[in-house]
């Protein structure tokens, strides 16, 4: 590619400021060590995301945080293959909930916490994706200042981001969606207090978070308020994990579509998911699954 010469001149002086503002990875390790050793001298907890499960898409900040932890409590969600990378020597703490498995309780979760910080060691709170998209992450760090104990907080990749990347599909498209949104479908009961009309606009993509359950009740929900029942809808199971799994179809498949998916799963509803057959890039395991729902041959 050519320049003028004042391109060049901008291009060498973007140079120059990157090399200053960059600073080298091995300055920007010292940088990272520096705030974790500052912070964790008295005991302090580290509120870290983990990303949807792909150990390539952890942050520095969060390796180095998790390699010089002496505790960490962490979630199932959190990947075996990011849990190896873990300092050998620290104590780990499964404090996960889900479904038909021992669940500690949040208050205890909490104290923990609390106790392993007031005891001097250097805590890390490990959690699937951004832990402040619907990971509760929020309330963990309120009782944390309530008890005047320092942190810090690490963000994740969440897997509204994540999953749908190793998808293909991008959240928003000039073409197809103006906007994105996140919701949980972690409803209680058949009633909820969720917008359906909002939700159901066009041009938008919609992107459910614990949805499978209730995934019937969401495609009555949306169909009823307005959005077509051929929308194009996607769900992606363990994104980005080696054994992603994505199912396509349309929203009025959804609830089928569902029956036959894994938590943890997303539901991705909007026109961005037609882009899944042409920018699928990512190959799972042997070779990534797309699933395509046909009601009407009964597969
Ligand atoms: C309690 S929420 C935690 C979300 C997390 N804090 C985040 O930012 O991704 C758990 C839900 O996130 C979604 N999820 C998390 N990881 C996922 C993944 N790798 N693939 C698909 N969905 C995922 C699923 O809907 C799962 O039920």
């Amino acid at each position: 590619m050519d320049f003028t010469p004042s391109q060049a001149s901008q291009r060498q002086s973007l140079r120059q400021t990157n090399r200053v503002g960059s600073l080298g990875f091995s300055k920007v390790k010292q940088l990272i060590q520096r705030i974790a050793f500052k912070r964790q001298a008295q005991g302090s907890v580290a509120l870290v995301g983990s990303g949807p499960g792909d150990a390539g898409l952890l942050t520095v900040r969060a390796l180095q945080l998790m390699q010089d932890a002496e505790v960490v409590l962490y979630d199932y969600l959190v990947s075996d293959e990011i849990l190896e990378l873990v300092n050998s020597k620290a104590e780990l703490v499964c404090v996960g909930k889900k479904a038909g498995f021992h669940s500690v309780p949040q208050e205890q979760t909490n104290q923990l916490l609390v106790d392993f910080a007031i005891a001097g060691k250097r805590v890390v709170r490990l959690k699937g994706g951004d832990p402040f998209i619907f990971g509760r992450g929020g309330e963990e760090l309120e009782v944390l200042a309530a008890a005047g104990v320092s942190f810090q907080v690490v963000p994740g990749i969440t897997a509204a981001a994540g999953a749908t990347a190793y998808a293909g599909i991008p959240l928003t498209h000039r073409n197809y969606a103006q906007s994105a949104m996140f919701i949980t479908g972690h409803l209680k009961g058949e009633r909820d207090d969720l917008e359906w009309a909002t939700l159901a606009r066009g041009n938008q993509t919609l992107v459910i978070y614990m949805g499978l359950m209730k995934s019937s009740h969401i495609q009555k929900q949306l169909i009823a308020h307005g959005r077509d029942a051929n929308t194009p809808i996607a769900i992606v199971e363990k994104g980005t994990h080696r054994d992603q799994r994505v199912f396509t179809g349309k929203l009025s498949q959804l609830a089928d579509l569902a029956e036959g998916a894994e938590s943890p799963a997303l539901i991705v509803v909007g026109e961005v998911v037609t882009l899944a057959n042409k920018l699928a890039w990512y190959q799972a395991e042997s070779q990534q699954e797309c699933v395509e729902l046909d009601v009407a041959s009964g597969v």
